[in-house]
This record gives C-alpha cells, structure tokens and sequence, in this order.
C-alpha cells in the first residue's frame, strides 16, 4: 500500500516540476528556436493575439508625427517682414545683411519659408560666435581646398581634380549674383573634420547667447567690410593640429556632454562576435519604435555605437582637428563641428545616386519587399572586426538562412555570427504567428553586398573571411530598385548618399543613421520616411508592422492569408516624404539654405559682426 502512494506523490512532483521548467522556459520566449513546430501554439496566446486589441505602437508614432507638420505649416510666412521677424524670434538678432535679395529669391523659387527649417545653420554657426572674426577668416582663406567668391565672380582652389569640389563649386555658381564676398572651405574627405571638446563649444555658445539682442534699427548696417585687406596680406597659413590616430571613439566622445553616457567611456578592445547589444527595446524607444529621432542617431547618447558602427570600430581615413575652424561638408556626426552643406551627390545628377528621372511604378504594382544593395563600406573591416560593421550587420539580419542558422544555433540560440536576435516576445509580430523569422525573410527580402571590401583586400569583391557569410550579389540600378515598395538606407564610410533619392522616389525608405545632414531640420520621422535603430533590433518588428506575413503565403492548410500588414500607412508614409522633398528638398531649397548660410557665415567673418544686419523693414514707411 505505501509503494503506489509514495510514487503518486512523486509523480505529481514530477510533474509539477516538468511544469514549472516549461513556465520558465517559455517566459524566456527561448523555446520557440528549438521548437518550430510549436512555436504557433506558444507564440499566438503570448506575444500575438493580446497585442493586437489595442493600437500597435506605429500608430501611436504616426499620429504623434502628423501634429508636428500642422505646426510646420502654421507657421509658414509669406512676406518679407514676416519672415524677418519669424527670423528675430527665433534667432534673437536681426537677420543678416542680404536677408532681403535671400528673401527675393527664395519667394521667386515658390520656396515653403519656414524659419525652423534653417534651425541647422545656427546649431553649426553659434559657436564661431565665440572665436574671433579675423581668425574664421584666415582659416576659410588658408584651407587647401576652398571656393571663393569675390564681386560676384568665382575662383576654386584644389590640389587635384576632386569631382566633389566642382559640384559644389557648380552650386555656388548658380548663386554668384547673389553671395556675398566669402571663402568656404571644403572638406573633399568622406568623414566629417572638427570635434572640439564640448567644454570649449559650451562656452563658446554661451558666447554667442549674451551677444544676442535687436540694435536699433538706426544703429544696424547693412555693409559687410569685405575681405579686400585680407586678399591684399593674406599672412601666413595658421598652423592647425590634425590628429589621424586611432580609435576614433575616444577622439569623437570628447565632444560628448560630461554628464552623457558615452563621454567617459573608452574605445572599446574585443571586436569578437556580434556586437553585445542589450537585450529588449532599444533605450528611449516607444514600445521598441524610435521615437526622438535626434536622440536616436547621438553616438553620445547610445555607447554601444563604439563597437556596433564601423565609423567608431576602424575608419577607413580619419583626420581631425580639435579647434575651431570652418569647414563644411555634407555630413557629419551630432559631436562633429563641421559646417553643413547639401551633400554634392544631392546637387549632382548622377544616376548612381538619384535613378535620374524614374521615380518608380505605381505602389501597387510594386514587389512586396525589402530590396537593398551596396558594398561593405562603413569602415576597414578585417578578419577580427568584420563582425561590429553595420552593413554587414544589416544584410545579415535580413538574410533568411543566416537568420534561420542563427535561430537554430545549439551554441546559442539566436546567435549568429554578426548579430543576436531578439526573444521573439520582445516585439510583438503577426508573421512569426504562422512561420519562422528566416523562411519569413526569404520571402520579403532581396538584399546583399555587391562587394565585400575586405581588409587586407584581394583585387576582387569577394573576401576569405567573410565569403563563408555572404554571397557577392550583382548590382541593381537605383530605378530598379524602385520597383520594391521598401528601401532601408543603411550609412557607408559616412552618411548614404541616396538617402534623397529614396525620398523623391515613391517606395518607402527606412532609414538609420548616425550622420546629420542639412536637411534634417525638415524631415519628420514617421511622416516622411521610417526611422529604424542603428542596432536594428526594430527592423522584423517594422517590416511585419507594413508587409505583416507578407504576400501569399501559404499556412498549412492551404489558405493563402495576408496578416497584420499595414500597406495603407507604408504607402501613405511614401508619397507623403516624396510630395514633402519634391516641396522643400528642391534644388533651389538649397540654393536658399546655402545662401542663407553663406550670408551668415560672411557676417561672422567680419570684425563689425555684432552691428550687421538687415533691418530695413523696421525703418520703411
Ligand atoms: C499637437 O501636439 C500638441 C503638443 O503636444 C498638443 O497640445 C495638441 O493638442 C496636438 N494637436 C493635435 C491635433 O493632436
Ligand atoms: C565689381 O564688379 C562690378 C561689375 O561687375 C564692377 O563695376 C566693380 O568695379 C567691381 N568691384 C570691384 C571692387 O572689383
Ligand atoms: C529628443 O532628444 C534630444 C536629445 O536627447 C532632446 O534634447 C530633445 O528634447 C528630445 N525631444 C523630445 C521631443 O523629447
Ligand atoms: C580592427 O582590427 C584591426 C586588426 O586587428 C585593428 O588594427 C584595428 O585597430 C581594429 N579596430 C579597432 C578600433 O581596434
Ligand atoms: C546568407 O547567409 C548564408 C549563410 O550564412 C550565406 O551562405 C549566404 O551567402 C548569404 N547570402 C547573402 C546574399 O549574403
């Protein structure tokens, strides 16, 4: 009698034991790799079904962004003392000399006059408030590679033939009547040039605040000195320190806040494996969505860019400057104090970069998927580093057998070589409902290098460290590629210069980044295109938000469904960013935002800078 009692009470133990294993395995959410075939039942009541009552989180994030453009537009002005005194508030001084011919040509071009939409110009000029006149000058007249203006006329000053200095030097030239006299010199490397400690900018902005204030119209003129005493003794070349060590990351992060994450924090040393991103939504994310883009890209604010951006693990060139000195370009990171300007494959019609005038099909002739192509830029990837490059990162991610590998990796689950997927808990999907991530991505994706740029390189695009992970793919022509509804923009050795291109055309791109560019102050996420993490952990979570299982996929019993997509909003997303950089992003947008620029940037150069300015408008009639 005692043997089956004893065995019944350890059976229930058994069982309860049995029980308590599979409660805490699956509240992991890890069950599901090793298990795929009950991954539905497990996945449906956990992660799918619950959610779905209630708004998905890009709607929340969508609705958010149609307010900010209503507040755009509302405060559009449409005449010169308007626009001037939009000017006045916001900048706390009176516009710059010129301000009224800027005016002129900006409401002959039909150009949208938002006063915000400059906001960039003054993040990149307050601090050369605090730096005196003459010294910006005799930096921008001494920079090996400069353009000049002079009396309308133009001169270029190059060591070689550098394609980028005669675009931009093209731009310049559509303006010449307009400029004031100024040099600007340019930065023809990819990446960006100045990082000045934050200390020193702090204080220079500080600067530039107290010299703030609206002068009696009586006291403000409008004639800038002009540079004639400079060109008449130029002097000597002032002597600039440019460091070209290495990491780049502790050389970045001095321009990072004291009190931000990054700022103490050292380069990191062991590049081995994917890169150790912490599990669950990305920081500051809205339910694992980006919500404040500006925060989102700020390598000061998200210290696991140092070992997850090819930027920060080994550029291919560096070469920067801690002081002070004007030098513009078309990108630069948010610790940079580089000058923007429209990148020159934005002026330049290179259908390398903008598909020239297709635009691409209708959206409901278009595939149903992810297309992507580019080569494993980013950085100097080498054997023992490959795996921190974004690109790579990027491609492998959206590559179904890598991603189904990785899923069913015994060493680790959701391991793979170059990255570590999520719990499938962590963002809540309708396609993992019916299939796994991997055949889920073989269906949706088309992406992949078209060269490995390995590091020491072997004359050809292939690569012996990394060929056993990725596949060669040939070239598509950006026109092509407008023929798939979505476009992820991904940064090379510095920002992708077709990011512009993908707004003009009618997919939808998806964009992350760590670079600014001069339009950024225009562009509102969720609106106008889709903002995605640099650590892409957002991405199955986005894709199944728009494609949801994606086109007629086949459950088992045969039915073809469609679940979860949300082709309405992607395709609303589309034309929105494309109707919005076909109104502001026009290339007489930036001929309006480099003259604005350059207006602002001759007053700074000049010794009388704090009397300067237009004020006309207060004093007629
Ligand atoms: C827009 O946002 C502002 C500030 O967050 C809020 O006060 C306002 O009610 C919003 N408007 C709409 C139409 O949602
Ligand atoms: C500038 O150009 C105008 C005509 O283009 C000429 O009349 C004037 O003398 C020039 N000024 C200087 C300082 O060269
Ligand atoms: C976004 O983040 C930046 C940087 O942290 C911050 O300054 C800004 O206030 C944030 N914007 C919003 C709307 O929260
Ligand atoms: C990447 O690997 C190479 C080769 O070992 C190394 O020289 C380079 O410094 C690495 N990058 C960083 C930032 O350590
Ligand atoms: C996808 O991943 C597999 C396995 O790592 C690899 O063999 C293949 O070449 C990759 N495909 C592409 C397009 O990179």
């Amino acid at each position: 009698m005692r043997g089956p009692r004893v065995f019944s009470v350890r059976f229930v133990l058994h069982i309860l034991f049995l029980f308590a294993v599979l409660v805490i395995v699956s509240g992991t959410g890890w069950l599901w790799y090793t298990a795929p075939k009950r991954q539905a039942s497990l996945a449906v009541p956990h992660d799918y079904r619950p959610q779905a009552a209630r708004a998905h989180p890009i709607d929340q994030l969508m609705k958010n962004a149609d307010n900010v453009s209503q507040t755009w537009l509302a405060k559009s002005t449409n005449n010169l003392p308007t626009a001037a005194e939009a000017y006045r508030k916001r900048r706390g001084r009176h516009p710059p000399p010129g301000f009224d011919r800027w005016h002129k040509f900006a409401q002959d071009h039909g150009a949208l006059v938002v006063e915000d939409f400059f906001d960039q110009i003054y993040h990149d000029l307050s601090p050369f408030w605090g730096v005196e006149a003459k010294e910006i000058r005799r930096h921008a007249k001494h920079f090996q590679h400069a353009i000049s203006v002079r009396n309308g006329t133009m001169t270029i000053k190059t060591d070689a033939d550098r394609p980028w200095m005669n675009i931009w030097s093209n731009m310049a030239e559509t303006m010449l009547g307009w400029l004031p006299d100024v040099d600007i010199p340019i930065n023809v490397m990819d990446e960006s040039r100045v990082i000045v400690p934050w200390e020193d900018i702090d204080r220079y902005i500080k600067a530039e605040r107290s010299l703030r204030g609206l002068l009696p119209p009586s006291k403000v003129s409008a004639q800038l000195t002009g540079l004639g005493e400079l060109d008449g003794d130029p002097g000597e070349p002032p002597q600039i320190d440019w460091i070209t060590t290495t990491p780049y990351w502790d050389i970045s992060r001095v321009g990072c806040a004291p009190n931000s994450p990054s700022r103490e924090l050292p380069a990191a040393t062991d590049f081995s494996g994917p890169p150790p991103f912490r599990a669950g939504h990305p920081p500051g994310s809205f339910e694992g969505y980006v919500q404040n883009w500006t925060s989102a890209k700020d390598p000061c604010l998200h210290p696991d860019l140092r070992e997850s951006h090819g930027t920060f693990v080994e550029p291919v060139s560096q070469s920067t400057t801690r002081s002070l000195i004007p030098i513009f370009g078309g990108s630069k990171l948010p610790m940079n104090n580089d000058i923007l300007i429209p990148p020159a494959m934005y002026w330049s019609d290179d259908i390398m970069y903008s598909g020239g005038e297709h635009h691409g099909d209708e959206w409901d002739k278009k595939t149903v998927g992810v297309i992507w192509r580019g080569a494993g830029t980013g950085g100097r990837n080498r054997e023992n580093n490959w795996t921190r490059f974004h690109r790579h990162r990027f491609v492998s991610m959206m590559n179904g057998t890598a991603v189904r590998l990785a899923e069913g990796n015994p060493e680790g689950a959701g391991q793979g070589a170059n990255f570590i997927l999520q719990s499938y808990k962590t963002y809540h999907m309708a396609a993992t409902q019916y299939t796994d991530l991997g055949t889920w991505l073989e269906r949706i994706t088309d992406v992949g290098l078209v060269h490995l740029e390995c590091f020491p390189g072997t004359g050809n695009a292939n690569c012996p460290y990394t060929d056993p992970f990725f596949e060669v793919k040939s070239n598509v022509e950006m026109k092509k590629q407008y023929g798939f509804k979505y476009l992820p923009d991904i940064d090379g050795n510095s920002f992708s210069g077709r990011y512009l291109a993908f707004l003009l055309s009618t997919s939808l791109p998806i964009k992350a980044t760590i670079y600014s560019e001069w339009h950024d102050s225009r562009l509102i996420p969720w609106l106008h295109f889709v903002p995605m993490d640099n650590s892409f952990v957002d991405v199955y979570g986005i894709l199944d938000y728009f494609l949801g299982t994606g086109v007629g996929f086949k459950v088992k019993g045969g039915d073809v469904v469609t679940e979860g997509a949300h082709d309405e909003q992607a395709k609303k997303i589309a034309m929105a960013g494309k109707e919005w950089a076909e109104r502001v992003l026009r290339k007489e947008d930036m001929q309006i935002y480099v003259m604005r620029l350059l207006m602002e940037f001759a007053r700074i150069c000049d010794d009388k800078r704090e009397t300067l300015g237009y004020a006309d408008d207060l004093t007629a009639g």
